[in-house]
């Protein structure tokens, strides 16, 4: 069987959740395709609808961001379901989320973003693994370790079941309150974090890798000027991973010896 995975992870956490996943699915004799849907992928319509007709179940795997699915994953299955729904191709479905604290989406939001494409939700996951917004706490990296086990446990109880074509749907619980509550406020910090974002020209050496890594291509820079546009996800990559830690918030240039930066459970 084949199963291709859509992914989109900003600081590495979802994208390590795939690679497990592909590399169990890969153990158990079967074939895995992951495919990030970053800007820089540049994925056409007949790509997508060819790999979803060459796949026998179709997964989307994303963070959590304010108990739900981030814009960039929301926007991309829309136009999955868009291209693939006219052709009705029946397909299985599945999800994997990573989060930091609190898991507060539920499968109820991806069915309702899967309705009308032939594509039925059969497995849903949510791998815990740590938190990558800024913050002065020390990342727990024996605390990861424990988690990342645990996911590797979760992944391949998906496997398992996707394999064997049954129905494994996790994630229902008194967390989606919580999820109800902040899927109304969130989404609106989301939509305007772009704002909060500035660069500080005395650490920044120009080396553009926040405008060439940005997953929705939403930093550029004009002149000496960066500009940082609406189609950001707020997923914390520029600020994660500037070298030099110049990416400012709300105006606030933060040390990166106080304010640890987070790249991905393996570094
Ligand atoms: C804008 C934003 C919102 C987030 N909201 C939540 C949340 O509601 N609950 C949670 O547990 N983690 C939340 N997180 C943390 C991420 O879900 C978590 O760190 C995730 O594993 C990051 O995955 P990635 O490395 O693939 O981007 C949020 C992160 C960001 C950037």
């Amino acid at each position: 069987m084949k199963f291709t995975t859509f992914y989109f992870s900003g600081t590495g956490n979802t994208r390590w959740a795939v690679d497990e996943f592909a590399r169990i699915i890969e153990e158990k004799g079967h074939q895995a395709e992951q495919v990030s849907i970053d800007i820089q992928t540049s994925l056409s319509d007949e790509q997508i609808r060819a790999m979803v007709a060459a796949a026998d179940a179709i997964g989307f795997a994303n963070p959590i961001y304010g108990g739900d699915i981030p814009p960039i994953m929301r926007a991309f299955i829309s136009r999955v379901v868009g291209l693939v729904g006219p052709q009705k191709m029946a397909k299985s479905a599945y999800a994997i989320n990573t989060f930091g604290y609190v898991n507060a989406f539920g499968p109820t939001e991806m069915q309702k973003l899967l309705a009308g494409s032939g594509l039925t939700l059969t497995a849903y996951v949510n791998i815990q693994l740590c938190n990558n917004v800024t913050s002065s706490k020390p990342l727990d990296r024996n605390q990861l370790v424990k988690r990342m086990a645990r996911g590797q446990k979760e992944l391949g109880r998906l496997a398992d079941s996707l394999i064997a074509g049954r129905k494994r749907i996790k994630g229902h619980g008194p967390q989606l309150l919580i999820g109800a509550m902040i899927r109304k406020k969130v989404p609106e910090a989301i939509a305007k974090f772009y704002q909060t974002l500035g660069v500080d020209a005395s650490r920044c050496t120009r080396c553009l890798v926040c405008v060439n890594n940005c997953p929705t291509g939403s930093i550029s820079l004009k002149g000496k000027q960066f500009i940082f546009s609406a189609g950001c996800t707020a997923c914390m990559r520029c600020y994660n991973f500037c070298p030099t830690g110049a990416i400012t918030i709300d105006g606030v240039l933060t040390d990166p010896d106080k304010f640890p930066r987070y790249q991905g459970p393996e570094l």
